[in-house]
């Protein structure tokens, strides 16, 4: 983690990006596996098992416990981390909520994807009990702009999107709305996609709604958090 600080030593995505254009990364491409594949094999800092990009589950609950209680008999609540990495965000989902959830986590980098399943596996004297006794946590490699290997459509009630936009908008906007779409696809129609970024509503809304017909986008102010404001953008269907 030490050496993730020291490449990209910001807590913001969009600072992030710009630090690796500027740095070491300057040939690399946030859109890029190869390069995701480097930054998740770097030591995390301190004794964190997982690290988070910008904030965790902790900051990111109060937001998300209203999407995640149904009725008892409806089942868990299926929810979908887009983008994975290694972040805290499925662990948290997993170990905290009291509602019981099935949590699948993705990602493009095998890496990313290994350390998480050695977690899950007890690595690192990890020992997880589930928030809830029926609740599941998976992970699995694959890319976010073709889910087609992960799931039919309608068929999570909680899709979550922490950067991944920001990363993969680096590779241009049909590479994002390709994300979007997918995301949006295999959203139960009644769900909500909740993307979590630092990027300011004025340059984002234009993007994600031109990108999302049919669909309701709204933004929440988040934080701040160190000194630093967060926006959840919501995506719902026009019910
Ligand atoms: C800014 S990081 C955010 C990681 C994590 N969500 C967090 O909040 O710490 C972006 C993540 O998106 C992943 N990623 C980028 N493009 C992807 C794609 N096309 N499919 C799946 N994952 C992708 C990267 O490997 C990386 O883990």
């Amino acid at each position: 983690m030490a050496a993730l600080r020291g490449a990209l030593r910001v807590a913001t995505l969009t600072a992030g990006a710009r630090r690796a254009e500027s740095g070491s990364l300057a040939s690399s491409c946030l859109a890029d596996r190869r390069l995701w594949d480097q930054l998740h094999a770097r030591p995390r800092p301190g004794s964190s098992p997982t690290f988070d990009w910008f904030f965790g589950y902790d900051e990111a609950q109060t937001l998300l416990l209203p999407f995640l209680q149904r009725a008892p008999a409806a089942g868990p609540t299926r929810v979908l981390d887009v983008g994975c990495g290694t972040s805290g965000l499925c662990m948290g989902l997993y170990t905290k909520c009291p509602h019981p959830v099935d949590v699948l986590g993705v990602d493009f980098s095998p890496v990313a994807v290994a350390h998480m399943n050695s977690l899950l596996e007890g690595g690192q004297g990890q020992t997880l009990c589930p928030g809830h006794p029926t609740s599941r946590l998976r992970f699995m490699q694959a890319d976010a702009k073709n889910l087609e290997p992960v799931a039919t459509s309608g068929f999570f009630h909680l899709v979550l999107d922490k950067g991944t936009w920001d990363a993969v908008v680096r590779g241009g906007l049909p590479g994002a709305h390709q994300l979007l779409s997918e995301c949006l696809r295999v959203l139960n129609p009644q769900g909500t996609l909740i993307q979590f970024s630092d990027e300011d509503p004025d340059v984002r809304m234009p993007n994600l709604e031109k990108g999302s017909p049919g669909w309701t986008v709204s933004v929440q102010e988040l934080g701040p958090f160190q000194g630093i404001s967060y926006f959840a953008y919501l995506f719902q269907g026009q019910q």
